[in-house]
């Protein structure tokens, strides 16, 4: 293990422990366990969600509920292991129960995700949802009309996607979802193929 590495996986234990302290925002009073993200530390690849819910904030894990399940499911359909990515969250606390975030919370809480994205580089960032979508991507994004689609940004590729709870309450998404992470997989293993060749 070098150095470098070492010291990355400090500091990232220590935002680890500055999220789940935090105070920022009145979510802090209400929550159980504020839930920092999941997964490897050195990912390519992040899942940027909305905000936990009930499970979430009792396990203090990401995406451990009914939307989780199905998460994991469109996952592995293009094998990819969650250890091998990270999940995180624009809201690291649940709001109570469970309405939207509001612009405040998610302004408050986003320097977070920005220091986990500095920690962990990744290539590809996937938002479920249209809160990720219009927080990370473009804020005139219409998750209707531009699922599937990837951005350049700084570097980056962003990819929107439905969240994955959308597709339990209206069984149609489901389908578009899985149709969505086809493509996300056929694009994912492109990059593999054109990094391989650098
Ligand atoms: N929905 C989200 O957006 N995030 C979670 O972690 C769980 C459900």
């Amino acid at each position: 293990m070098t150095d470098e590495f070492d010291n990355q996986d400090e500091l990232f234990d220590e935002l680890e422990k500055k999220v789940k302290a935090c105070t920022l925002c009145d979510l802090h009073k209400t929550r159980n366990r504020a839930v920092p993200g999941s997964g490897s530390r050195e990912a390519w690849i992040m899942f940027v969600g909305e905000a936990p819910g009930k499970n979430e904030d009792s396990q203090g894990l990401p995406f451990v509920g009914a939307a989780g399940n199905f998460l994991t499911e469109l996952l592995q359909s293009i094998n990819l292991d969650r250890l091998d990515i990270y999940i995180t969250n624009i809201v690291k606390c649940r709001p109570p129960n469970n309405r939207d975030p509001i612009p405040e919370e998610m302004d408050l809480c986003l320097p977070w995700l920005r220091e986990q994205f500095m920690l962990i580089k990744p290539k590809v960032i996937c938002t479920l949802g249209r809160f990720a979508a219009n927080r990370l991507i473009d804020p005139e994004l219409q998750i209707s009309r531009d699922h599937g689609k990837f951005y350049k940004k700084k570097g980056q590729v962003f990819c929107a996607l439905y969240h994955p709870a959308a597709a339990l309450y209206n069984g149609n998404l489901k389908q578009v979802l899985r149709d969505d992470f086809l493509e996300l997989g056929r694009f994912l293993e492109k990059c593999r193929g054109e990094m391989k060749n650098t």
